[in-house]
């Protein structure tokens, strides 16, 4: 094959493969658990401050470092200070007046990063005495979340979204639409959206800026300055067709964003209502055919924000995976309904819903989708890192699957980097795995940390087994590189048997489940040498040997 293809093919193959190392290369990953009460350590330090230069941030007249020369300027700022990494960044011709502000932002960072408050505020708040209180976040999108060990309070929900998160989304909307047109030549007439709570408090609001953008609205203040109302942007404006989208909002969102589901469920009903060409209005074309072909009212066909019922949180499809506990895969999906289907918003009479079990209204609004989609916009915690992605995103596109008779297609968003980054689910389980799972420097961080170590590395395989059985998306190869890392390499294995053989003995199992359930083809040959090690796992952890 190699001999066929054209010099400008094989550079551009050579080019590729450039970018996705540049991309792993790139990824910021914790590098081992928080302990509690320790400040970070100068390795942490200078990754962390890297990241926090390499973003614009108009709000506090902070530049960006120029990405080449970004590793160079934050060593130097790291071991000489902040006069020193000016100098030379000016030598490369980069005026001491663009890169000031950022240096006096690492500074005051780095400061507080050697502050510590926790054990302090933890016995502080153990005598019951008052604990200052700061913003939750993380470091990278908002600093003044430092110094940790303080009392984290949210938001407004009425300020949600805020204008900045807004202008932020449209892009993201329009990269997601873009992929999705790419793929399949046409815009998806309906999608489901994931919204967490403790993510759009972080961004304030951008999950929920990406729904309004899909549908074609935009929210409005009040004369108290709450965003309480909705307009719809004109088409003409919005120059694509408004696209049907089911919410899915976490118990936790649905507690904290009271206001903001009205405002969503507000924003579909408006969209219905609009006067407009059905192929350029899919909510009005999906209503409309309900209405008509099942006599239900628009009331009915209009819901699209669902959650738990009133005082429910999750979804419990991660129980049921990690306890295998399930025989066909669509019993997942089925699951996810079961616990999501209650309906929240308003009827045309301006009467609250608030948590009716609505089920078949949300069998036909999933029915419709062609795309699932969730944004991602934490450095911390990522698809393999918790049991809540598959839970949510994997659980809502099993649960498409079948109603819709065909798998959507996963995206997720990766709002982290300075372009906007929308890629598969695949694409993000390979890049999630590379960074972190088969990267040394991950797990010889978390092998520090010894037996709850060991757990995590396990937890990350049946998290990553979490997205083989809600959405098939993980390569037969990422199966074979975590057998052939923890369990085939003899000092690995030795390591992992003293630290947690619970653990290793897990792992072994979650592989050898994986293979049965058809996720992972494999020769037998592999599979007689991991079921030798889960036996005799399984003998250390009975005392027989
Ligand atoms: C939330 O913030 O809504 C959330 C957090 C953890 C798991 C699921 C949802
Ligand atoms: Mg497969």
């Amino acid at each position: 094959m190699a001999k066929n293809i054209s010099d400008n093919e094989r550079d551009a193959k050579v080019f590729a493969l450039y970018e996705q190392l540049v991309e792993i290369e790139e990824r910021l990953i914790p590098t081992g658990l928080h302990v509690f009460g320790r400040p970070s350590s100068a390795g942490e330090k200078i990754d962390l401050l890297k990241m926090v230069a390499s973003f614009d941030r108009p709000e506090s007249g902070v530049r960006a470092l120029p990405e080449g020369l970004l590793d160079e300027a934050v060593r130097e700022f790291v071991t000489s200070g902040a006069d020193p990494a000016v100098s030379l960044l000016e030598q490369k011709g980069v005026t001491a007046e663009t890169t000031r502000p950022v240096f006096s932002l690492l500074e005051t960072i780095s400061a507080k990063l050697q502050t510590n408050n926790e054990l302090d505020s933890l016995l502080r708040a153990l005598r019951g005495e008052f604990i200052e209180p700061g913003p939750g976040a993380d470091i990278v999108q908002n600093p003044d979340i430092l110094p940790t060990g303080r009392n984290t309070h949210a938001i407004n929900p009425y300020a949600v979204p805020s204008a900045v998160a807004f202008a932020r989304a449209e892009a993201v909307a329009r990269s997601l639409l873009e992929r999705y047109q790419n793929e399949n030549g046409r815009y998806p007439e309906a999608m489901a959206l994931v919204l967490w709570g403790l993510d759009n408090i972080k961004t304030q609001g951008e999950g929920v800026a990406q729904a309004l953008w899909l549908l074609g609205t935009r929210p409005v203040r009040d004369a108290l300055n709450r965003t309480t109302n909705i307009e719809a942007i004109p088409l003409d404006q919005l120059g694509r067709p408004r696209i049907d989208v089911v919410m899915t909002v976490s118990g936790i969102f649905r507690d904290l964003f009271s206001p903001t589901v009205q405002l969503l469920d507000k924003a579909v009903r408006l969209v219905a209502q609009l006067d407009e060409p059905l192929e350029l209005n899919y909510v009005r074309k999906h209503v409309l055919q309900q209405v008509e072909q099942e006599a239900c009212d628009v009331d009915d066909a209009a819901v699209r924000v669902f959650s738990n019922a009133p005082g429910n949180y999750g979804t419990n499809v991660n129980f049921m995976v990690m306890d295998s506990q399930w025989e066909r895969e669509e019993t997942l999906g089925d699951l996810f309904v079961t616990r999501k289907c209650f309906a929240y918003g308003r009827d045309s009479k301006g009467r609250p819903i608030e948590g009716r079990e609505a089920r078949v209204a949300m069998d036909r609004a999933l029915s419709r989708v062609e795309a699932t989609y969730q944004n991602i916009d934490t450095f911390e915690i990522g698809l393999t890192d918790v049991d809540h992605y598959f839970e949510y995103l994997g659980g809502v596109s099993k649960a498409v699957e079948k109603r819709a008779k065909a798998r959507p297609a996963i995206y997720l968003s990766d709002t982290l980097s300075r372009e906007v980054k929308i890629r598969t689910l695949e694409e993000t389980v390979r890049l999630e795995t590379r960074a972190k799972t088969l990267n040394p420097k991950w797990y010889e961080g978390m092998l520090k940390h010894g037996f709850r170590g060991v757990a995590e590395i396990e937890n990350h395989v049946s998290n990553t087994f979490g997205w083989s059985a809600t959405a098939d998306a993980v390569d037969d190869w990422i199966y074979a590189e975590v057998a052939n890392t923890f369990l085939f390499d003899e000092s690995m294995l030795e390591r992992l048997r003293d630290l947690n053989p619970h653990s290793a003995h897990a792992l072994a199992q979650r592989l050898l489940e994986a293979n049965g359930r058809g996720y992972w083809d494999v020769d037998q040959s592999v599979l007689e040498k991991l079921r030798e090690i889960s036996r005799s796992l399984e003998d250390q952890l009975e005392g027989v040997i």
